[in-house]
């Protein structure tokens, strides 16, 4: 328990810390790597640059210590960061490596103002921040490991299948090498993958959104390829998996995690919302609910560039051939002369809250989306707009997550 005291001074300097947040964490992240090296095997690289980790690191420490004398109302925040830290292999030990970088670097950046009073409070308080996502993880690599056909770790899978999905997007069918039973999973559920590229001098750790349904032999994960446009650097990994693996290649993969799910006890309406290769986890919800839900709506809504970018066009298709209440609705942000002649899609443009009120009976539905940040940013927009109550909103972000508020 901490006491009363500690307690105010974490909430009297929570604002001050925010203020210095960015600055903070990313001193943190310079020392703990300068000092555990061994640590570059585990956080992602990209990520770091683009400074999208350390925002994220920032706000959840800064959350959880504002709500320190009452932690259980942030646990449905730190039960998504613990699938992301189960599925990525967080261990016990590396939190006080955390802890002791992350408080030096309070003390460096504040200087002075960072008496030893506060500091002791601050560790104080990591302690028991650090000690409710332990307990929380451990409950997860417990669950990871008791699922029928489950595993704690890392478990090595061959790449049976490779199939190309689109121009930029290519599908991996993963087997276990030990060629024992694949846990189920939840659709919407991520894998992270291990990646040893050779001249590289750290692995990587990737997530990838399952994109089949449950109950397959195999797990299927289908990566655009990152190629470098916009001023943003080409993906690593995305690229060595798209050019270099081959079937019959060993990756080793962890156990299924996360906690964006679609609710399949549920049988209320259900619109799934995609830009480019958010299809993954929407694919895998349609897809579920076609073959154990033939009584529950579905509306799938997809937007690509065009149809060189359209992955899974024809899969969605016969899916919705199966299904007596799914709907599919494709648009195209760039389609070419032909395209258009052909008319092959039900709009030109963006997903608008005009648009969706015209295809849709109402807003009485379960909306889940994904897919990159502006895309996601309106359709949140629009459908608070609409006046979808936030419980029924759920949404997934790549890489490390934001917020869609304005
Ligand atoms: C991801 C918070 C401890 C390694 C994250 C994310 C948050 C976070 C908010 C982003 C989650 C997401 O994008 O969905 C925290 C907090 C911690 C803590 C509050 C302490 C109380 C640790 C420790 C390690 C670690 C001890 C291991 C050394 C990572 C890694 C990621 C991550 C590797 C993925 C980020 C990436 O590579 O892009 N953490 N974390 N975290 N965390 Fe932690």
């Amino acid at each position: 328990m901490l006491s009363q005291n500690t307690i105010a001074i974490i909430k009297s300097t929570v604002p001050v810390l925010e203020v210095h947040g960015k600055a903070i964490t990313t001193r943190f992240y310079q020392t703990m790597f300068a000092k555990h090296p061994e640590l570059l095997n585990i956080f992602n690289h990209a990520n770091q640059k683009q400074g999208r980790q350390q925002t994220a690191l920032a706000n959840a420490v800064y959350a959880a210590a504002a709500h320190i004398d009452r932690l259980e109302t942030i646990l449905p925040a730190v039960r998504q960061i613990a699938h992301k830290h189960r599925s990525l292999g967080i261990k016990p030990e590396h939190y006080p490596i955390v802890g002791e970088n992350l408080l030096a670097a309070i003390k460096d950046v504040l200087g002075e103002a960072a008496t030893d009073e506060i500091i002791d409070a601050w560790a104080e308080a990591y302690g028991v921040i650090a000690d409710v996502f332990i307990n929380v993880e451990e409950e997860m690599y417990r669950e990871a490991e008791r699922a029928e056909g489950g595993w704690r770790d890392f478990r090595p899978f061959v790449v049976v299948k490779k199939e190309r999905e689109s121009d930029v997007i290519t599908s991996f069918y993963l087997k276990p090498q030990d060629g024992g039973k694949l846990p189920s999973f939840v659709p919407g559920q991520y894998i992270t993958v291990k990646m040893d590229i050779p001249g590289e001098a750290n692995t990587h750790l990737r997530q990838y959104s399952l994109s089949d349904s449950p109950g397959q032999d195999y797990y299927r994960i289908s990566v655009k390829r990152e190629a470098g446009e916009d001023g943003k650097p080409a993906g690593i990994v995305s690229c060595y998996l798209h050019d270099h693996v081959r079937e019959g290649d060993v990756l080793p993969v962890s156990a299924p995690a996360g906690d964006f799910v679609l609710d399949t006890a549920a049988d209320t309406p259900v619109v799934l919302i995609s830009g480019g290769v958010g299809l993954t986890p929407m694919f895998s919800m349609l897809k579920t609910i076609v073959e154990r839900q033939p009584n529950r709506p579905v509306t799938y809504i997809h937007a690509a560039r065009n149809s060189s970018t359209h992955a899974m066009k024809q899969q969605v298709e016969d899916l919705v051939k199966r299904h007596p209440h799914a709907r599919a609705y494709v648009l195209y942000s760039e389609p070419t002369a032909e395209e258009r002649a052909r008319g092959c899609y039900d709009k030109e443009g963006f997903v608008d809250l005009p648009w969706l009120q015209s295809v849709l009976p109402g807003n009485q539905a379960d909306f889940y989306f994904c897919g990159p940040v502006p895309f996601m940013k309106g359709i949140y927009r629009s459908l608070r707009e609409w006046g979808v109550p936030a419980e029924r909103i759920h949404y997934e972000f790549f890489g490390p997550m934001g917020s869609l508020e304005e």
